[in-house]
Parts: C-alpha cells; sequence; structure tokens
C-alpha cells in the first residue's frame, strides 16, 4: 500500500498563525504537526509516501523531510494548486497510486492508542473496498457524520449536518483499493465547491463495499483546526511524553523501531538535532 499525506489549503480559520507558515508545519510540542500523521503511516508499514500541499508550502515540507531517504522512505511532492477537496488528492496521486492501493491521511490530524499500530497494520492490508476510522465527538457537525441503523450497521454518511445522526463521526485517515482515482473522478464538486471526500466514502457505502472501524474510548484523535483544540494537541502531547519519558509521532524513532534505519543511520539524524529531541534519539541505543 502507499500513503498520500495531504498538506495544503490556506488554513484561514488559524489566521494570523498560519498568513506566514503552513498549518502542518505548527509545532505541535516538540515537532511540525505531519510528523504525525506521517509516523503513523510509518507505523502501518507504508513508505512510498506522496505529500500533496499548495505551490506556497512545497518548500517548507521538502526542507524538512527531503526524499525520505535518511528515514527509509520514498517520499514524493505534488502540488495541489487551488484546495478544490480532499478527494482531489486521489485524482492528484494518480500516478503515484499506480497499480497499489492507498491510505490518505491529512496532514494536520493526530492519532494515538494502544491499539493504533495493530489497528493501521491491519488496514494497510486491505483487498478491496474501503476503510475508514471513526470517532465519538461533541461537535459532531463539524465533520463527516456516520449514521447507523438499530443494529449498528453504517446506512449514511452526511458531511457536517446540522442535525448529526450520531456523535460518531469520520477521522481523517482513509485506506482505499486501487479504484478509488477513477471514483474521484466521477465526483461532482459540492455547494462549497470541493470535491468532497464523505463523498467519495459515500460512493463506496453505495457499493456495498465501506467498512468502518470504530475507535474506542482507549484512542485519541486530535482535532488541530482551532487556537484551542492547537494548544490542546501540545499539552495532550507533552503530559504523555513527559510522563513516559517516551515520544509520539517520532518518525526516526519509528523509521529506526520498524527497521527502515540502522544505528549508524539514527546516530547521524540524532547528531543533526541539537537539543532535548536529538538527545532522545541518542539515548534510544542506550537503552539497548
Ligand atoms: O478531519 C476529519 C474531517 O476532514 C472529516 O470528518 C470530514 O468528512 C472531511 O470533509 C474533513 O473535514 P474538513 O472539511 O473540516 O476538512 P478541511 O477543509 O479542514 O481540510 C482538512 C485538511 O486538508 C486541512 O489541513 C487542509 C487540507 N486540505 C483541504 C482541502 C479541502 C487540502 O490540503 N486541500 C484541500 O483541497
Amino acid at each position: 500500500m502507499k500513503g498520500i499525506i495531504l498538506a495544503g489549503g490556506k488554513a484561514t480559520r488559524l489566521y494570523p498563525i498560519t498568513k506566514g507558515v503552513c498549518k502542518q508545519m505548527l509545532p505541535i510540542y516538540d515537532k511540525p504537526m505531519i510528523y504525525y500523521p506521517l509516523s503513523v503511516l510509518m507505523l502501518a508499514g507504508i513508505r512510498e509516501i506522496l505529500i500533496i500541499s499548495n505551490p506556497k508550502d512545497m518548500t517548507r515540507f521538502k526542507d524538512v523531510l527531503g526524499d525520505g531517504s535518511n528515514l527509509g522512505l520514498k517520499i514524493s511532492y505534488a502540488v495541489q494548486k487551488e484546495p478544490k477537496g480532499i478527494a482531489q488528492s486521489l485524482i492528484i496521486g494518480e500516478k503515484f497510486i499506480e497499480d497499489d492501493n492507498v491510505c490518505l491521511a491529512l496532514g494536520d490530524n493526530i492519532f494515538y492508542g494502544d491499539q493504533l499500530v495493530a489497528l493501521v497494520q491491519d488496514a494497510a492490508k486491505l483487498k478491496e473496498g474501503a476503510l475508514i476510522l471513526g470517532y465519538t465527538v461533541k461537535d459532531p457537525q463539524r465533520y463527516g457524520v456516520i449514521g447507523f441503523d438499530k443494529d449498528s450497521h453504517v446506512v449514511s454518511l452526511e458531511e457536517k449536518p446540522k442535525k448529526p445522526k450520531s456523535n460518531w463521526v469520520t477521522c481523517g485517515m482513509y485506506f482505499y483499493d486501487n479504484s478509488a482515482p477513477k471514483i474521484a473522478r466521477k465526483l461532482k464538486a459540492s455547494s462549497r465547491g470541493e470535491l468532497e471526500i464523505n463523498d467519495l466514502n459515500k460512493e463506496y457505502l453505495r457499493r456495498g463495499m465501506l467498512k468502518v472501524k470504530l475507535l474506542g474510548r482507549g484512542h485519541a484523535w486530535l482535532d488541530t483546526g482551532t487556537y484551542e483544540s492547537l494548544i490542546d494537541a501540545s499539552v495532550f502531547i507533552k503530559t504523555i511524553e513527559d510522563r513516559q519519558g517516551l515520544k509520539i509521532g517520532c518518525i526516526e524513532e519509528v523509521a529506526y523501531r520498524m527497521g527502515y534505519i540502522n544505528k549508524t543511520q539514527l546516530l547521524k539524524l540524532a547528531s543533526k538535532i541539537p537539543t532535548s529531541y536529538g538527545e532522545y534519539l541518542k539515548d534510544l541505543l542506550k537503552d539497548e
């Protein structure tokens, strides 16, 4: 399976913070936001990754992540000229996906939880159809909302409904078979002028090929769309990292633990980070 991280958009909801800095590069405690979804893809075993961003911010990602070889990855880049919808990323990424399946991750989504690694590794084995993740929130009207029948079967997906049918919403990480780009091409723009990922998921639902994996209470799926949620996410990460002495979303550590890089390569990465973050990476080797 290949991976796409969508890291574009204008992030006007976070102005003036995002006037000069792109959202997915904002710090979430001790690392850039994009490290979190990237680390989840890596944990899923996905090593070929396409980063899609707008023309203005593209160089930022290239500067920070390069071609990914120092993490044992193959990272490539594609431009989304205008933010015309999340589903457009599958059209932009069509050539990259080739005949493979794909996991699409939003560059501003943060996941954490004990069962997460097993879950995404399992999801990455998808053969056909689509698998999406659901999470229960207090304010479902801000998201894609999942409706269930009395037997808990998924029967509807509604984008930002005024009257949500449940508190379960779709998270920004989606696993698709190879037909996703073709389906995306047939979508019509919504009233907000976007190719909606919700419409793509609805098409899989209509075909009876949509699986929804609900993340239970032991998981955190954090939002970064408002001033408050941005700081909440940082505090959440800081609290757990301080308590455990283990980092969350640390791409260098994940690369090492997944066997994508060896000790020498990890030390080389660590030596270029003259902070406690670099020390943490060095200590990983001492602990052994
Ligand atoms: O976070 C999960 C939610 O993401 C889902 O529950 C919704 O169904 C889905 O539509 C989406 O909700 P939003 O409409 O709130 O997504 P937003 O417009 O904030 O875009 C999500 C990220 O993707 C954001 O970092 C910007 C980036 N993006 C978005 C669009 C529309 C792009 O890079 N390009 C785009 O064209």
